[in-house]
């Protein structure tokens, strides 16, 4: 049983990564069968490489999508999205671009890092959802490149998302942390911003991160295993 319990809050924001996918058979970006081990963010994952080809970054993407639509929501997307039944103050903030917590039944999720299913026109400013897989047309009828709507490397975070995380924070009452590493930044100060507020903070990991000192509350295992314990009804 966990010491803390959600029963206990209402207003409550889970900040997840990509170890909440991980469950689903969607490998993480870091550490042993990372997509960052397996293919160099320079050559797939920045403005740069999509400037000087876009098919070949697009052929990486339309691989995750292909790989991603084939995986499914597993139990802690589902115990996420069943606290926002029975609390509707409830917020994701996630840096997963899979969509995974929509398709579990999440309403209100804030994707830091954008989305696999949305593209991105620069020069109309215009983004658009877009599952087709493999995309159907590289080029918007302005005829310029669309391009995922990913916050790749190199990339500013939106603003607007940023500041409608910190306020979602500063309405909650207990920020759950989930399957992040915690090294990405801006998202990574999010938990900072919890504490300095004074917000009960916890962090879900398999292992120990750089900012796991800083949560007043550790569940050391898998994602869906430890919300498990932290959403049980029992006492
Ligand atoms: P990382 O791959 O950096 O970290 C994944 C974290 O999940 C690690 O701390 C693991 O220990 C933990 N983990 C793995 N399996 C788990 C499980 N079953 N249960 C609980 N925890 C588990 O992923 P992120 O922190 O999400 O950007 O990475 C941040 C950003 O870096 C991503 O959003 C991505 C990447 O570049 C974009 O896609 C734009």
């Amino acid at each position: 049983m966990a010491e803390i319990q959600i029963k206990h809050y209402n207003k409550i924001v889970f900040f997840t990564g990509a170890g909440l996918s991980a469950e689903s058979g969607i490998p993480t970006y870091r550490g042993k069968g990372g997509v960052w081990q397996e293919y160099n963010y320079e050559d797939f994952a920045c403005q740069r490489a999509f400037d000087k080809d876009p098919q070949k970054v697009w052929e990486f993407h339309n691989k995750r999508r292909e790989f991603i639509n084939g995986c499914q929501p597993n139990e802690g997307h589902r115990i996420i999205a069943a606290v926002e039944q029975t609390k509707p103050q409830t917020m994701v903030i996630t840096q997963n671009i899979d969509g995974m917590h929509q398709r579990a039944g999440s309403k209100k999720v804030i994707e830091l890092h954008g989305s696999l299913w949305r593209v991105r026109c620069d020069r109309e400013g215009t983004i658009s959802e877009n599952t087709d897989i493999p995309l159907k047309s590289m080029k918007c009828d302005c005829g310029e490149y669309l391009r995922p709507d990913i916050v790749w490397f190199e990339d500013p975070l939106d603003q607007q998302k940023i500041q409608q995380a910190v306020e979602a924070i500063f309405q909650s009452d207990l920020f759950v942390s989930i399957g992040t590493s915690g090294v990405v930044f801006p998202a990574a100060q999010l938990p900072a911003v919890a504490i300095q507020n004074s917000v009960p903070t916890v962090e879900i990991n398999i292992e120990s991160t750089p900012l796991s000192q800083l949560y007043q509350y550790r569940l050391q295992g898998p994602a869906s295993e430890m919300l498990k314990q932290l959403c049980s009804d029992s006492d």
